[in-house]
């Protein structure tokens, strides 16, 4: 049974969130028509998926990627009542220690405010080398931070770890 309709929305500067998307979207069967830039999302198109990928990387010093600084208040005053949502992003544990994938945080934290189910939230954090992040709940990741700068031989793993997550969150 494959009910849910699931969408993935990323922003992404130097693509390398857009490649963990791309990743993701094959993991679990989402076509390649369901996996969208955030940039180019109308609010219409966002609330037709019940399932919702939602990848950033952090840029500044803890901000979100520039196209989802578009669209964050949009979500915000959404009704996700009856919304799933997974976050996922990139950032730098090693140069940005401090802020480590905060994007991550960002939006799960405007998710939930909207009224969503978050889910794949429970991420191990004792799995990288980091000082804070934003994206820190309860002691776990609230979603999945991919580090491309310095650990990008680590990042499969950690897709198919997350993907099994989330399935036991998907019907
Ligand atoms: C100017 C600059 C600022 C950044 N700030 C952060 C940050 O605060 N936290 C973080 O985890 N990564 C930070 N990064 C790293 C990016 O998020 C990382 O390279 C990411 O993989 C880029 O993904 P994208 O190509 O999908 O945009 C920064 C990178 C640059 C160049």
């Amino acid at each position: 049974m494959n009910m849910e309709k699931k969408g993935i929305f990323y922003g992404s500067t130097t693509g390398n969130t857009e490649t963990v998307a791309k990743q993701l979207a094959q993991k679990l069967s989402i076509d390649e028509s369901d996996v969208m830039e955030i940039g180019s999302a109308t609010p219409t198109l966002f609330l037709s998926y019940d399932v919702l990928l939602l990848g950033s990387s952090t840029w500044g010093v803890g901000d979100l990627q520039d196209d989802w600084e578009g669209f964050i208040s949009d979500m915000e005053s959404m009704n996700l009542s009856d919304k799933k949502v997974a976050v996922f992003g990139t950032g730098d544990s090693s140069s940005y220690s401090d802020t480590f994938c905060d994007a991550i945080g960002i939006i799960a934290k405007a998710a939930e405010a909207a009224g969503a189910q978050l889910i794949g939230n429970q991420v191990d954090p004792t799995e990288y080398e980091y000082d804070d992040s934003a994206a820190l709940v309860d002691g776990c990741f609230c979603g999945l931070p991919i580090d491309e700068d310095n650990e990008y031989q680590k990042t499969d793993e950690r897709i198919d770890n997350w993907v099994k997550q989330l399935k036991q969150s998907l019907s």
